[in-house]
């Protein structure tokens, strides 16, 4: 299996899994909006790993990009991207990640593989921040789990705070935090949202709002349907 925040393979595309054509469909068409010299934030996951090498294949010259994950990282750089630092490269003009759940206003669910700290610390220094996603992705209205990034310290007490929530059985985010999911109702996305990130313990939550989201990409297998939101660009 996958160690958790691996940048996923899967296999090719005349695969039994419809996804996998959805993914690669979504991940070609946000790396069309890349541009020579951009810097480019670059998200963790299965479809990020569709997103790579067709970022790879268009050759463009003087891309810098950030990874959220060492796996990605290690991917991208194998396809021969060129990866730094978020604090040595500065503000990114584009990052594209994948997401667990997109529901119609353009809130997020990430972290299913436990990289939603790092991912929403990228998203929040792009300019555009584009998601890419198969169509079992977008929801009518989303649900539990929202996977969670705690500190070791006192675990057990911050997720009795958050009950439903538990530990997953996943190793720990390269940042040594404990990765957990929150498993009650969402109810109003705002209200949880605030309460999860005022919540001691809680390093971040997998909710992104849409305010940080410019534009939703989503392969239905037969072309691509595109969400614009609000945010920017
Ligand atoms: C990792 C994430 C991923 O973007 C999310 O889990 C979607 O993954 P996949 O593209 O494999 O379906 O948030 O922390």
């Amino acid at each position: 299996m996958a160690p958790p925040g691996a940048a996923r393979r899967e296999g090719p595309l005349n695969d039994a899994d419809p996804r996998a054509r959805q993914k690669d469909e979504a991940a070609r068409a946000a790396a069309e909006l890349i541009e020579p010299g951009m810097r480019v934030g670059l998200g963790t996951g299965s479809t990020v790993a569709h997103l790579l090498p067709a970022i790879a294949e268009r050759r463009l010259a003087g891309l810098r990009c950030v990874a959220t994950s060492p796996a990605t990282a290690r991917a991208a750089v194998e396809l021969g991207l060129e990866v730094g630092e978020l604090d040595e490269i500065g503000e990114l003009d584009i990052a594209i990640d994948g997401a667990d759940q997109i529901d119609p206003a353009g809130w997020l669910v990430k972290g299913g593989g436990g990289a939603h700290t790092r991912e929403k610390i990228v998203a929040a220094h792009a300019q555009r921040f584009v998601v890419i996603a198969s169509a079992d992705k977008a929801v009518a209205e989303l649900a539990a789990p929202v996977p969670l990034e705690i500190l070791a310290f006192a675990a057990q007490s911050t997720l009795r705070t958050l009950a439903p929530a538990r530990l997953r059985d996943a190793p720990p985010s390269p940042d040594g935090g404990l990765i957990a999911d929150y498993l009650g109702e969402l109810g109003d996305l705002e209200e949880l949202a605030e309460r999860l990130a005022r919540t001691p313990g809680v390093v971040e939550h997998g909710l992104f709002e849409p305010a940080l989201v410019s534009l939703v990409l989503i392969g239905s297998g037969d072309g691509v349907e595109r969400r614009v939101l609000e945010a920017s660009g």
